[in-house]
């Protein structure tokens, strides 16, 4: 591989121990451990019949696992998905769609709210957490219970792929093999990021540096765009800094117009994310959208997805990101872990 640039600083140890002082690299170095570990997860059985809707209720990191699932069933012939970030859940979620209610604290009240009316109107329900009221409220013999302890964030294995468990398990689609090919792929791809490994060599280091003092816009193909917004999200939570994310072919049609213009344009870094069975057109679309307007960018990176099952794709690809997103917290100076004002926005609401 030919040497990577900048983020040299990040190869003091020391440094990324002070800041990341509650060890949100250590958390996101177990991923491999936590997908094979959530798929031994005792599952609720849920009989055979497969629904043909399955409406996952969850609110920011506990609904990108949501996302990711959508994702994984996009490649294969299971019932659709959709993800319910609201109070309310749409009238067509109705006595034969099989929710799951995802929250990692349990407390979260727009899911709450939404668990209530999935059970008013008859649902099959799964609730997901770590405790809280959700845990409550559901029925111990459809819940799972997630290690705590963890920012949502950082469980999100711990979420998906449970879901990805009962849905092989009523037939709907298969996931033993994904899950291993994913955890396998992980395991090399942690030893690549880990901070041992100097910036020249590590990738998430250079993304880190890459996207230091820009602000930062992730793009990629429609599969990978839940990877895009997990992107951002990290950058948000972790990085604690603004971003945007965005999907080809769609921004092709509106957002390419203000890359060829915007002198904007030269404050942004630009992470594409690619996929390997990414659509050819896709894929052209990628090199003329750079050429016609993504070029004007300060920087542009592509990355990567590895692997052949979905799975793996996806979370080889965010998996560079959540890193990265440690990597620029660090260089910015700021704790990754704490994420103080959801905290206080979610006290005044229940105030
Ligand atoms: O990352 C976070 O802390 C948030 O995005 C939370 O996941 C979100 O507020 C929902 O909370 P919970 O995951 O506990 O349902």
């Amino acid at each position: 591989m030919a040497s990577l640039a900048g983020g040299e600083e990040l190869d003091d140890s020391e440094l990324i121990r002070k800041v990341d002082a509650s060890d949100m690299l250590g958390v996101l170095s177990s991923m491999p451990e936590q997908v094979r570990k959530a798929y031994a997860l005792p599952r609720p059985r849920l009989g055979t019949s497969k629904p043909k809707l399955v409406a996952v209720l969850g609110m920011g990191g506990s609904a990108i696992g949501g996302d990711l699932l959508g994702a994984c069933l996009l490649e294969k012939k299971g019932p659709q998905v959709i993800v319910n970030r609201d109070y309310r859940i749409p009238e067509f979620v109705g006595k034969g769609a099989l929710v799951f209610a995802v929250s990692y604290s349990g407390n979260t009240e727009e899911t709450l709210s939404g668990f209530g009316q999935a059970k008013k109107r008859g649902c099959r329900i799964v609730t997901i957490s770590s405790g809280g009221k959700l845990q409550q409220l559901g029925d111990p013999a459809t819940h799972i219970a997630l290690p705590k302890g963890l920012q949502p964030r950082a469980a999100v294995a711990w979420m998906l792929v449970p879901m990805l468990g009962m849905l092989e398990d009523i037939g709907a689609a298969p996931a033993r093999a994904d899950v291993e090919e994913a955890a396998q792929i992980l395991e090399g791809i942690m030893k690549e990021l880990a901070p041992s490994v100097p910036a020249s060599n590590n990738i998430s280091k250079a993304v880190a540096a890459q996207l230091h003092g820009a602000f930062p816009m992730i793009f990629s193909g429609p599969l990978l765009a839940p990877v895009a917004k997990r992107w951002r999200t990290q950058l948000n939570e972790n990085a604690k800094m603004l971003a945007r994310d965005d999907v080809l072919p769609e921004m092709d049609h509106n957002d390419l117009v203000a890359w060829s213009e915007d002198p904007m344009a030269a404050r942004c870094a630009i992470i594409l994310l690619r996929d390997t069975a990414e659509h050819p057109r896709v894929a052209r679309r990628m090199e003329l959208t750079r050429r016609l307007g993504l070029d004007r960018a300060r920087s542009v990176r592509e990355v990567s997805s590895r692997g052949r099952g979905t799975l793996a794709r996806l979370l080889s690809s965010m998996a560079v990101g959540d890193f990265a997103s440690v990597y620029l917290a660090v260089l910015r100076g700021v704790d990754p872990t704490p994420v103080r004002v959801i905290e206080e926005l979610k006290k005044e609401l229940a105030g």
